[in-house]
């Protein structure tokens, strides 16, 4: 396992000593699941997150859940490489997706963030350019050439939900459409590069209820599609959409780390730490 004594902004790997049959395919699914494995992350050498070891299981969806500052967001940009993009960012320990280790040193960082999709709180589709360019936009960045890109297009926005409410507009504007409906286009977005894992850091925090249940539809038609990471503060919807959750906290000037993780039912109906029940029956947070 890894560890850091200094921290040198990417991960120490030992190939001879590293695991590699994890959580790829369990479920006979062919899809790959992500292995977090004594993740720890500084800013600037303040230590943020301590330790933390999660397994994303292929083809489910995990909430990951906890207090304002304890690491959630830190932790998804691990997943796929963006948090080296921080000034002053570092981390030790491991992320393997399938049987890969992401931080290996043959490992591309865009090929990386390819297979580990990313979808924000706040939507971000390039506003003036068209629905149908936004969904494609993704293909030339990632160097990916397809056959037949109208069927690609439509066939991401029928996975994201939203192709019979753009339909007959390709060519507008992403910018001209609802929130809700440029969330479910950014998630378009992210699909059509084909990626094996999806995460998605609060994507209803900035959408109305109707819109979140749209999100939450299509993150249910997703599921056995992609690999799905879903940060959230809302419990309830942590318990519509996901099998498994992660609850981080971080104590009074201590780093986060996760108090417990399992099924979702388990978490929120008999949790084994006071601290969970707490944090999941409102009491703060
Ligand atoms: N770019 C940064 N530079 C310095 N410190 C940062 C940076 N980003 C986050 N942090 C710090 O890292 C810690 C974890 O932040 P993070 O954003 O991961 O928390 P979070 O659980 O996602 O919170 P929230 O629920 O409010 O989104 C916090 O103490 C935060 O101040
Ligand atoms: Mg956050």
């Amino acid at each position: 396992m890894t560890d850091t004594t200094t921290m040198t902004g990417t991960t120490m790997t030992d190939p001879a000593t590293t695991p590699r049959n994890t959580v790829t395919d369990i479920a006979g699914t062919g899809l790959a699941g992500l292995d977090a494995r004594n993740v720890s992350a500084w800013f600037s050498g303040h230590k943020v997150l301590e330790r933390v070891s999660l397994q994303m299981e292929p083809g489910k969806v995990t909430a990951l859940i906890g207090p304002s500052g304890c690491g959630k967001s830190t932790f998804l940009r691990i997943l796929n490489r963006m948090h080296e993009m921080v000034k002053g960012a570092q981390l030790a320990g491991q992320v393997l997706l399938g049987d890969e280790d992401i931080y290996h040193p043959g490992a591309r960082p865009a090929e990386i963030r390819r297979r580990v999709g990313m979808v924000f709180q706040k939507p971000n589709p390039f506003p003036a350019m068209s629905i149908y360019d936004n969904v494609a936009s993704g293909l030339k960045l990632s160097g990916i050439k397809v056959a037949d890109t109208d069927t690609l297009v439509e066939t991401s926005l029928r996975r994201a939900g939203l192709w019979r409410e753009v339909q007959s507009r390709l060519k507008s504007p992403g910018g001209a459409l609802s929130g809700g409906q440029q969330q479910r286009l950014c998630i378009a977005r992210a699909l059509a590069v084909s990626p094996d894992v999806l995460l998605m850091d609060e994507p209803c925090s900035a959408l109305d209820p109707t819109s979140t249940r749209r999100i939450e539809e299509t993150i249910g038609e997703l599921e056995d599609q992609v690999t799905i990471v879903i940060v959230t503060h809302n419990m309830q919807q942590a318990q519509r959409v996901s099998g498994n959750c992660a609850f981080f906290l971080a104590a009074e000037n201590t780093p986060g780390s996760i108090v417990e993780s399992g099924p979702t039912r388990q978490l929120f109906d008999s949790p084994v730490d006071p601290r969970t029940a707490d944090y999941v029956h409102g009491r703060f947070g």
